[in-house]
């Protein structure tokens, strides 16, 4: 029995060592793979590849019709460093897809059909560098804390979406921000973006196409370029802050009026309310001598 029953275990181990080697070769069909590389540009690809493999560093899937990353299946690329998605049709909201690629520091999701950006859509991306999501015509929202987590990115390229707007603190708290693509986006110049612009205006950060960040909106200052737009702005912004002041001069001098009149009216009540009682106490006295 010990002899017949010997070779199996070898066998068995055998097998699993030329399986895991093949696995290791093994290419995705249509992609080309070098060392830690592998490479599917332009293969007409509909969805995510399968078998890639579990060692790959860089993935590049650019110019394909991908429009679902699976979040599983990419979680099982824990290696990954490099990932390229540019000209794909992603759109469905990607949130929590990136969850078991925390090593990833490029993400290209260019040329796509991004809507929205919320906290989980990069929040577990701790290492990234570089984010470009330009050219993703109908991304219209990023969230406030978008990239709060991102602490290491340095080149962020929002360029050519359909953006009107992007709170301050958004970019402003990225301590390693060096690049930051803004062009040809729909961006609304009223009063809540005077933060964003002077911010612009202040930080020594690279913005680049700075000839077409332009305000889209209000009709005033369409095509109007970015940071020159601030003294315009804030003379805007200013003058709104009068009218609203004079509103509330307003308001107060109503108050106080409509309060000296309740006031002087209820001291007027109370002075006859006394009058009344004092003179009934007089005469019921007189009624009980
Ligand atoms: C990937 O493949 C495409 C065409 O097959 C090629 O043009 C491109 O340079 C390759 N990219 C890399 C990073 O090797
Ligand atoms: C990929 O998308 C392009 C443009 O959207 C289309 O022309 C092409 O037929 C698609 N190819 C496949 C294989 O779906
Ligand atoms: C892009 O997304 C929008 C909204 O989700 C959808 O209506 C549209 O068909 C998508 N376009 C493509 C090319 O997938
Ligand atoms: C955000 O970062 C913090 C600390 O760096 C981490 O504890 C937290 O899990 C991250 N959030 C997500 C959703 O990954
Ligand atoms: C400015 O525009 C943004 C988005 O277009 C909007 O959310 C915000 O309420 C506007 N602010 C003012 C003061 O009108
Ligand atoms: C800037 O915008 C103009 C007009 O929309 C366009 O022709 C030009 O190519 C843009 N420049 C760059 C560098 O994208």
């Amino acid at each position: 029995m010990s002899l017949s029953g010997r070779p199996r275990p070898l066998s068995l181990v055998f097998l699993l060592g030329m399986g895991m080697a093949s696995e290791n070769i093994h290419c995705p069909s249509r992609c080309s793979c070098q060392y830690l590389e592998v490479n599917c540009t332009g293969r007409q690809l509909r969805e995510f590849p399968a078998a890639i493999p579990l060692d790959t560093r860089q993935l590049i899937l650019a110019a394909n019709n991908v429009s679902y990353l699976p979040a599983v299946e990419l979680s099982f690329l824990a290696d990954l460093v490099y990932l390229d998605c540019r000209k794909n049709l992603l759109g469905d909201d990607l949130d929590f897809t990136f969850i078991g690629v925390a090593k990833l520091v490029y993400l290209d999701l260019s040329f796509n059909n991004l809507t929205q950006v919320t906290f989980s859509t990069f929040s577990h991306l701790l290492s990234l560098v570089v984010l470009k999501i330009s050219d993703n015509p109908n991304l219209v929202v990023i969230e406030k804390d978008a990239f709060a987590n991102n602490t290491w990115l340095r080149h962020l390229d929002v360029s050519r979406t359909g953006l009107t707007f992007l709170d301050t603190s958004t970019v402003r708290d990225l301590p390693n921000l060096r690049f930051l693509g803004l062009s040809d986006n729909l961006w609304h110049c009223n009063c809540s973006f005077l933060d964003f612009i002077t911010w612009m205006t202040e930080t020594n950060i690279h913005f680049p196409d700075a000839d077409n960040i332009t305000c889209y909106t209000p009709e005033g200052l369409r095509a109007m370029k970015m940071p020159a737009v601030e003294a315009q702005l804030h003379f805007n912004c200013l003058t709104q802050l009068y009218k609203q002041d004079y509103i509330f001069l307003c308001l107060i001098g109503f108050c106080i009026f409509f309060a000296g009149t309740g006031a002087a009216w209820l001291a007027g009540i109370c002075a006859v309310i006394y009058e009344v009682h004092t003179s009934k106490r007089e005469e019921e006295e007189e009624e009980d001598t």
